[in-house]
């Protein structure tokens, strides 16, 4: 009976899916308990890119059950497009392997156009979403107004409820962001359609996981977003609008903190972040261009959803130990280390300077925040290409002590170093 939890450590694209296929061979069930498509999964096998965006990085797995969880909410429309690319490419979606919670709430073509608007509206100070729709559903959610899974199994009930949501926020979209109102008889049809073929993958969540404990089997919580996106611990508002952390978890699967086992960080050996708010260790430049790369290589630092260039810098634990203070994170994992070979000094953030004083926890003011500065130590870099390195002694010297400085600094232990993004690219302890 065993919940293993895999937390993304920073602001997203940490390379939790990669990770995730790589624990799915050792799991029976892989659960997404937060975000929605907003989250953009990569994972490479072989020839195959998988980009997972809603469905679990277990379905890859033959043999692995696939849950959304309740603490998801779904874009039935996207929902369908990953079914139809997953059975393209030969992968089993049948609702035998892939559950959807009842209560999981659906994202509704008015929600992205809410996203839209509100984004619009917020002008230079634009958050950066996806504009998936994402905040606006978890708002109509928590306003105990929201649409959830169950719906797609009442035909009926569905095509009333859509019909008024749509109407509620035309009301708004009109009056409040001048925007284009939508045609509801239109949604409630495609809605009609999404439910045919979704209904059958719909269960009870809290049941399906907890059979599946009590028949000793381990279930793999397959994180979203990161930490520092937190809507409680993140940069807010600069934050997305869901519990990405391990809190996240026993909420957005329906379970109890004494079946978790481990809370594995995955932390990029780097920093980088999407969409707009405080980065202290942000670089730009020729620095810059060095760590994201030209968009030449798969793994280039542009984002799998929305294909923007990310904002990068060099490691700050100032986070990593904020994100282990939140998840009690039992073991690091750090990947993109291959990318760093070649520079000659690694500088790591190990502490701001707020106003000519060092401090040691990230402060929740984003006036505060901007302020700061990192205090850097510098690390020696290491000339050799380490994609080859399967055990820890395989890689440099000083490559070796990169990672256990991070370990060290934390005081958690390293679970994976990953140097590619292939299956076989890890570095095991
Ligand atoms: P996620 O959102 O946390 O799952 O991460 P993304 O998939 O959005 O972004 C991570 C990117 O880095 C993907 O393109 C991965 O294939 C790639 N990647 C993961 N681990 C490594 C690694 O160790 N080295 C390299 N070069 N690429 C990696
Ligand atoms: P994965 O799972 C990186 C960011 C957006 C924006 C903020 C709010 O691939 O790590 P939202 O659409 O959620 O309202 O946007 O959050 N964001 C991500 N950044 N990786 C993600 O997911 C993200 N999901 C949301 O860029 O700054
Ligand atoms: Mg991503």
């Amino acid at each position: 009976m065993t919940v293993d939890i895999v937390i993304g450590a920073q602001w997203g694209d940490e390379g939790k899916g990669r990770i995730t296929d790589l624990l799915a061979s050792q799991v029976d069930v892989v659960a997404r308990f937060s975000g929605g498509d907003n989250a953009g999964h990569t994972v490479s096998v072989g020839e195959e890119t998988f980009k997972l965006h809603l469905i679990p990085s277990g379905i890859i797995h033959d043999g692995v059950m696939c849950v959304i969880g309740n603490g998801v909410v779904l874009n039935p429309a996207v929902f369908l497009r990953e079914l139809a690319g997953l059975e393209e490419k030969g992968v089993d979606t049948s609702p035998e392997r892939l559950k959807i919670s009842a209560n999981t709430h659906l994202i509704t073509p008015s929600h992205i156009a809410m996203d839209k608007a509100k984004e619009a509206q917020r002008g230079a100070g634009a958050i950066g979403t996806t504009q998936r729709g994402i905040g606006p559903a978890y708002l109509d959610k928590v306003g105990r107004i929201g649409l959830r899974a169950h719906l797609l199994t009442t035909p009926e009930e569905l095509a009333d409820e859509v019909q008024a949501h749509v109407q509620r926020h035309n009301q708004i979209l009109t009056e409040i962001y001048g925007a284009e109102p939508l045609n509801a008889d239109e949604i409630a049809a495609q809605f009609a359609d999404y439910a045919q073929k979704i209904a059958p993958y719909v269960v009870d969540g809290v049941e399906f996981i907890d059979a599946a404990l009590q028949e000793d089997k381990v279930v793999l919580a397959e994180g979203a977003q990161g930490t520092m996106l937190d809507v409680d611990h993140g940069t807010y508002p600069f934050v997305t609008s869901s519990s990405p952390t391990a809190g996240g978890v026993l909420t957005g699967l329906g379970i109890g903190p004494k079946v978790v086992d481990r809370v594995i960080g995955v932390a990029k050996a780097f920093s980088s972040r999407v969409g707009a708010g405080p980065f202290v260790t942000e670089l730009d430049g020729d620095q810059a261009l060095r760590l994201r790369g030209t968009g030449a290589n798969p793994w280039d630092e542009y984002g799998t959803t929305t294909g923007r260039p990310r904002r990068v810098g060099w490691l700050d634990l100032m986070i990593l130990r904020h994100t282990h203070r939140l998840n009690s994170l039992t073991h690091i994992c750090v990947t993109k280390l291959d990318i760093l070979s070649g520079i000659k000094e690694l500088p790591v953030c190990v502490a701001y300077e707020l106003d000519g004083k060092r401090i040691e926890s990230i402060p929740y003011s984003l006036d505060e925040l901007g302020r700061c500065q990192p205090i850097y130590e510098l690390l020696p870099g290491w000339e050799e290409d380490v994609t080859g390195a399967r055990t820890l002694t395989d890689l440099p010297a000083n490559a070796q002590a990169y990672v256990a400085f991070i370990s060290d600094y934390l005081g958690v232990p390293l679970s994976h170093v990953s140097v590619g993004p292939e299956r076989d690219q890890v570095v095991h302890m």
